[in-house]
């Protein structure tokens, strides 16, 4: 059992935060396959507080985050560049979830735009005041996650890491990619290594974790106390199953003992979520439960046919039948 702030995690396996895949449905299927610690996707303060006051705090609460008992611990990450906006925002969720996460990696344009993400990392002073405002107004265990820097030539995430740490945070995810890197190479592990020796909080690891093997590649290599899991959970949220069986094991060393995806997970977690999202979710959208089926058959060896059928599919029991299809 580890910590972050007071809060206990069950194991060190964390689904990432990521935009429009991190519906409440799907948290909680990643918690009932094993997750530690279940993320939102970002919600925008400026947008999230518009909401508020135009809709209310409940509907707006239900619009964006949709919390789910079942699915704590949860951790909402937030992001914006606006201190008034970002410090209610916090007021807000507070009541309804764990722990709360500031994102300053986001590279998207609407973002920087605003000041917000990793527009941050290239103003320390900025992201100083932000952080030192929500820290004071924030009680609850809070984290930040950030890229390695803005560019190749402006890696700063040590030096972020110890101002961040100095100004209370109770832990940090790197992503070891720059702005301009978007997902492009190989995550830095070496840099998020000099993170985990330099600071005493928590180090939760992001990026190119996909597989079992390259979870304990991750730990060896970085000594993170936490490693994220985005894209290998997106398409496959029963990695969470063998990321905690694998763990207890000896024999991780070898890449050929590394757990693949295969179908029984794939069907049976994508009939799960199916059934969550009618029972959780506050809207409906078919497009949505298409996309989950895309990435379900993603690596299937006959995706693209799939991918065509599950684009004209109109029903929930076509997409059923065809990740029943997929091949493994
Ligand atoms: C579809 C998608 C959406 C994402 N949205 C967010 C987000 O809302 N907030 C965030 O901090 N990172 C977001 N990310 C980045 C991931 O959390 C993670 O840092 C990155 O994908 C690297 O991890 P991976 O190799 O496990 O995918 C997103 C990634 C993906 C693939």
């Amino acid at each position: 059992m580890k910590k972050i702030g007071n809060l206990e995690i069950e194991n060190p396996f964390i689904l990432a935060p990521m935009e429009a895949v991190n519906c409440a449905s799907f948290r909680l299927l990643c918690k009932r396959r094993g997750a530690g610690l279940v993320f939102t996707d970002m919600i925008d303060a400026d947008i999230f507080m518009k909401s508020v006051i135009e809709n209310g705090e409940k509907s707006t609460l239900l619009k964006y985050v949709n919390p789910q008992q079942d699915e704590r611990p949860l951790c909402i990450q937030i992001g914006g560049g606006k201190i008034e906006t970002l410090v209610e925002t916090c007021k807000i969720i507070s009541k309804h979830c764990d722990m709360i996460d500031f994102n300053i990696g986001c590279p998207l344009g609407y973002m920087l735009g605003k000041k917000g993400g990793v527009y941050l990392m290239k103003h320390p002073n900025m992201l100083e005041k932000i952080v030192r405002e929500l820290r004071s107004n924030i009680s609850l265990p809070f984290s930040v996650k950030m890229r390695s820097g803005w560019d190749e030539g402006n890696v700063n995430a040590l030096e972020i890491a110890l101002m961040l740490e100095k100004l209370g945070v109770d832990a940090i995810t790197i992503h070891g990619r720059t702005r301009k890197q978007m997902y492009r190479e190989r995550a830095d592990w070496v840099l998020a290594r000099k993170i985990k020796d330099s600071v005493s909080i928590p180090v939760i690891l992001s990026g190119d974790v996909t597989n079992t093997y390259m979870a304990n590649r991750a730990f060896q290599h970085t000594k993170c106390d936490f490693l994220m899991i985005a894209r290998g959970a997106m398409n496959n949220p029963s990695i969470f199953t063998y990321l905690n069986d694998d763990f207890q094991k000896v024999e991780l060393e070898k890449p050929e003992n590394t757990y693949m995806k295969v179908k029984k997970d794939v069907c049976r977690d994508f009939e799960e979520f199916l059934k969550l999202y009618r029972e959780r979710e506050v809207r409906y959208k078919f497009g949505e439960l298409q996309d989950h089926a895309l990435w379900s058959v993603r690596e299937s060896k006959n995706v693209s046919l799939l991918k065509q059928e599950i684009l004209k599919a109109k029903k929930e029991e076509e997409l059923i039948r065809i990740v029943n299809k997929s091949l493994f």
